[in-house]
């Protein structure tokens, strides 16, 4: 069997092999099915620069779906003039969920984006508290410092006729991975703090932020005696009204993000998603409800099954031993249960040796690619029907 090379199916590189976007990847690919998110983002700067005081925002997204691509492309978008001169945005993600990395990488952007500030940035003090600091309160005095600096640092801005500064904080995914409680604890209150002290000032805050993040945020002082939790205080600051939700995509926006990324690696665009079948990419749709990375996810593993058999179409039998393997995000649930299909299997040969002979014969077109099952495909119309009703729970075929 001769293997596949990507540029049989005309591409010059792998344009799926990337699922998790990256300050590269959310300039070269499109967002697609986000018109009114984006609108809503672009309102939020544009209504941010004429108040003088902090606006915030939560851009609310579970895992993939985008949260990220939003955050790096709206900081590309500011930071590329967009918005007009002396706007500026600082993007503060993967920070391990610390608040002092936050300090850190606020700072590090500044220097590279405003030289002229370096000057001044050098003439702040330290934020490590003195040695002579009771420990106890070594975290609270931390936090004290940081908080002055950023003060300071806006008062300069200012001075330097910025007009707005935007913080895009990407913190969901660190906040959900996390395992420390006590961390996780100290950011928060310290955000909190941050919108509390620094609440007059132009520094204007877009929030990423997941159903999974939010719950472990909302119980991360469960033994907490006061009357509101600190991630109920924490979100009470943020509009409820205004947030920015990302759902999932239909199919007609999920075939787009996969042909732009296919013409992202080609010579010349066109508009075909080969190498692979339009019906898998319905069925793809269907399967994962048009979640963006779970989509991508499939189509690369499909992608690389077809290249391994030397199939020159990403077709229905390169994906169905991915959905016997993949494990959905959603409910965490295998696509398909391999032996139970081999359960299936055994138990239409038992009753019917000729369904048992159509059964086999459309194996692998199982996932209904879009004409590929029809009913004249059976020897026995009869067949049709008892393929297309749920056996044990599980539809075999979809009835087309
Ligand atoms: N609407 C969309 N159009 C095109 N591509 C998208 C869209 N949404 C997400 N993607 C792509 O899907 C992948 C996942 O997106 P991203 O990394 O931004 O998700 P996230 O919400 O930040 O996830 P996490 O919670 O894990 O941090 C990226 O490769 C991104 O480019
Ligand atoms: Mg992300």
């Amino acid at each position: 069997m001769n293997e596949i090379t990507l540029a049989d199916f005309g591409l010059k590189t792998n344009p799926f092999d990337l699922i998790v976007a990256d300050e590269e990847s959310s300039t070269k690919y499109k967002l697609y099915g986000r018109a009114d998110q984006l609108k809503k983002i672009d309102k939020f700067i544009e209504q941010a620069l004429v108040s003088k005081t902090q606006k915030r925002i939560l851009l609310r997204g579970e895992y993939g779906t985008g949260k990220s691509h939003h955050l790096l492309q709206t900081h590309q978008k500011i930071n590329d003039g967009n918005y007009g001169e002396k706007v500026i945005a600082v993007y503060l993600g993967n920070l391990g969920v610390s608040f002092r990395r936050f300090y850190e990488i606020y700072i590090d952007s500044l220097r590279k984006q405003i030289p002229e500030i370096n000057e001044f940035l050098k003439t702040l003090k330290p934020v490590e508290p003195e040695a002579s600091v009771d420990p106890a309160y070594k975290k609270e005095k931390l936090r004290d410092n940081i908080l002055e600096n950023f003060q300071l640092i806006t008062a300069n801005l200012q001075y330097n006729e910025y007009r707005g500064i935007f913080l895009l904080i990407d913190e969901a995914e660190d906040i959900v991975q996390s395992n420390d409680n006590e961390e996780i604890q100290y950011f928060i209150q310290s955000l909190l703090h941050f919108i509390n002290k620094l609440q007059g000032l132009p520094l204007h805050i877009v929030m990423g932020l997941s159903r999974e993040a939010l719950f472990k945020i909302s119980n991360v002082d469960e033994d907490s005696s006061q009357d509101r939790k600190l991630g109920d205080a924490l979100f009470q600051r943020f509009s409820v009204k205004e947030e920015i939700v990302l759902g999932y995509l239909s199919l007609e926006n999920a075939r787009d993000m996969i042909l732009d990324r296919l013409n992202s690696a080609r010579i010349a665009k066109n508009n075909s998603v080969y190498p692979i079948r339009e019906g898998v990419i319905k069925v793809i749709n269907e399967i994962t409800g048009g979640h963006p990375r779970e989509t991508l996810t499939l189509i690369n593993k499909g992608m690389e099954n077809a290249m391994k058999s030397g199939t020159k179409e990403v077709d229905g039998n390169c994906i169905l031993p991915i959905f016997a393997t993949h494990t959905l995000f959603f409910n965490k649930k295998i696509v398909l249960d391999w032996s139970r299909l081999a359960e299936i299997t055994a138990q239409i040969y038992e009753k019917d040796n000729l369904l048992s002979a159509d059964f086999e014969r459309l194996r692998g077109k199982l996932i209904g690619e879009g004409e590929a099952v029809a009913i004249n495909e059976f020897t026995d119309r009869s067949h049709a029907e008892k393929f297309t009703q749920p056996i044990g729970g599980i539809r075999v075929l979809l009835n087309i």
